[in-house]
């Protein structure tokens, strides 16, 4: 695959980033037998790789916008923005758990036209331009084409402790279990994308994510051949927080069960 000059910049800025991560994720292992964990230290980490992106993407494009998770917010040029989540999985790194990754989007006039995705300690490298598709280290990504929900592996997000609508997940999760081969909650809304993407998950879903968490993901699923929506099938995900992807089955399928939940008419549950 040939890339633009623009991706090249995302990657470069995503590997430098990831190769700090990569580092930091080999002391985090050391520090879980403190008592108080590795907690200051990821922190610490977390925001060193925003600056690293920062420095590469405002040293290549002095203009564009920022917007980071860790706090860098610039306004730029108002045609551009770089949507940057710098480890996203934060509570996987913390615990030694290797899903974890540096999201990079690029939005231009309000639309979303790249994004790559790098998982350091994979080395998984995804990536993603509006109409040129979308690549896990340079091999083709296609959306799984299962239209079985019984054989569907589904990602999603649990809320946890002080975040999210705790009711709506379980009542969303419940008649979903009995329908599929098997939920996933990896802990990495931008992973789940990029497993989406990749044909790894059949399909996925989340609600109250932010921007960062997404925006890079969506790229790679659009580019993947796959569909994405917020849950009133509508393109207003960074707007709403809610995500749903998949082919266009199993969209169609967590699109209904979220419905479904919302309208309070819970499918039958099977007894096992
Ligand atoms: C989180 C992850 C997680 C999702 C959370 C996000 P962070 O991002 O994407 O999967 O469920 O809502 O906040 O905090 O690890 O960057
Ligand atoms: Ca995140
Ligand atoms: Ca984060």
């Amino acid at each position: 695959m040939s890339r633009s000059a623009l991706l090249n910049v995302m990657v470069n800025a995503a590997d430098k980033a990831g190769r700090g991560l990569a580092r930091d994720f080999g002391e985090v292992e050391n520090l879980q037998v403190s008592r108080k964990g590795p907690a200051d230290f990821v922190s610490r980490a977390d925001k060193r790789a925003e600056e690293v992106i920062h420095a590469e993407l405002l040293r290549a494009r002095p203009s564009f916008g920022f917007l980071g998770e860790e706090g860098t917010v610039e306004e730029g040029d108002g045609q551009h923005r770089w949507i940057v989540d710098p480890l996203d999985g934060t509570t996987n790194f913390l615990h030694g758990v290797p899903i974890f990754g540096v999201s990079i989007a690029l939005e231009r006039q309000g639309e979303l036209v790249a994004g790559v995705v790098y998982n350091p300690v994979l080395d998984e490298l995804y990536v993603a331009e509006r109409g040129q598709g979308a690549f896990l280290n340079n091999r083709r990504l296609r959306v799984a084409a299962r239209d079985d929900l019984a054989a569907c592996l589904i990602g999603t997000g649990l809320p946890f402790m002080g975040h999210g609508n705790h009711v709506r997940a379980l009542s969303e999760v419940q008649p979903l279990m009995s329908r599929v081969a098997g939920i996933r909650r990896a802990g990495a809304a931008a992973i789940d994308l990029a497993w989406t993407a990749a044909g790894r998950l059949d399909g996925f879903w989340e609600h109250d994510l932010k921007p960062w968490d997404m925006a890079a993901g969506i790229v790679l699923v659009r580019e993947a051949g796959g569909f994405v929506t917020d849950a009133d099938n509508r393109g207003e995900m960074l707007k709403t927080g809610s995500v749903v992807a998949g082919n266009d089955f199993v969209h169609r399928a967590l699109l209904g069960n979220v419905k479904d939940v919302r309208e309070a008419r819970p499918r039958p549950v099977a007894t096992q």
